[in-house]
């Protein structure tokens, strides 16, 4: 099993529907996916038509493996579950530092689940806490979902620094570009050179469109609502650069 999670310290800079998006195309892979929704916004909850609700809420939740996998609903797709999010999930931080090494806490809740799923997929409120902390701990591969300005790579190398410090697992910082903007040459200049310049930048940008806006009106992935749309070709270019930095991605040979 796999743990990948979407992480940034700012908000509204496509976490989710980069989650949501990866998450499906993913299960339509073959492979066995857990979308965890530890957002109290509950947004990826919203766009898989979900109810927000875990019986006893956030702490329930931490409590153990067990209270976990009895809080996870099947989605309209196949392949693809979802732990919804709870809006107690604001107090995560809290219940969190009640425990015993709160930063490791994740990453064991999620390992029994390894017979269940091929891949869990988390979906981080934004900003910087000890919920953030925990998922950098437990995820194989970060990705982070960036706005191509000077400001927003000073934020990059400030997580890549804070990661390094970890002792005992670190995972792998995927960076790419989101919500790009054409029409703005610091834009093209920007998403043209960083990947080529830096390994821990996709080469796949995530153009700002307004079909990836529909996800919240549709309550679906672009990449099941219109599969051939520019926004799911996008999203499929970087599913494929994610599964070549991590070929256990692959899936099930058809
Ligand atoms: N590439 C894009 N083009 C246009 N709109 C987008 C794009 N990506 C996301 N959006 C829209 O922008 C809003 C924020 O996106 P999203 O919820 O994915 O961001 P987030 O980083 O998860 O936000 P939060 O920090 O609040 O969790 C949503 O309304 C979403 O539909
Ligand atoms: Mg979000």
């Amino acid at each position: 099993m796999k743990i990948l999670a979407t992480y940034n310290i700012k908000g509204g800079v496509g976490k989710t529907a980069t989650a949501v998006n990866l998450s499906y195309l993913a299960a339509r892979d073959g492979l066995r996916v857990l979308l965890a929704d530890l957002d109290p916004q509950a947004a990826a909850t919203y766009l898989l038509r979900v109810r927000p609700r875990v019986k006893g809420g956030g702490n329930a939740l931490i409590q153990g493996s067990r209270e976990l996998d009895a809080a996870i609903k099947g989605t309209d797709f196949d392949n693809l579950d979802l732990l919804p999010a709870d809006f107690t999930f604001r107090n995560l931080d809290l219940l969190l530092d009640a425990t015993k090494k709160p930063t490791r806490r994740l990453a064991r809740l999620l390992r029994p689940l390894g017979g269940e799923y091929d891949l869990v997929f988390l979906d981080c409120p934004p900003g910087i806490s000890l919920v953030s902390e925990s998922v950098l701990h437990a995820a194989d591969i970060v990705l982070v979902p960036i706005i191509p300005t000077t400001l927003s790579l000073r934020t990059l190398d400030q997580l890549t620094e804070f990661i390094s410090g970890f002792d005992g697992q670190r995972p792998e910082v995927l960076a790419f570009f989101s919500m790009i903007d054409r029409r703005k040459r610091l834009h093209n200049e920007i998403t043209e050179r960083l990947p080529a310049e830096r390994k821990d930048v996709a080469t796949t940008a995530i153009p700002a469109l307004s079909m990836i806006e529909q996800m919240a009106v549709q309550r679906a992935p672009v990449t099941a609502f219109a599969p051939r749309s520019a926004a799911a070709r996008a999203y499929a270019g970087l599913w494929a650069e994610v599964q070549a930095h991590e070929p256990l991605l692959n899936g099930p040979e058809p």
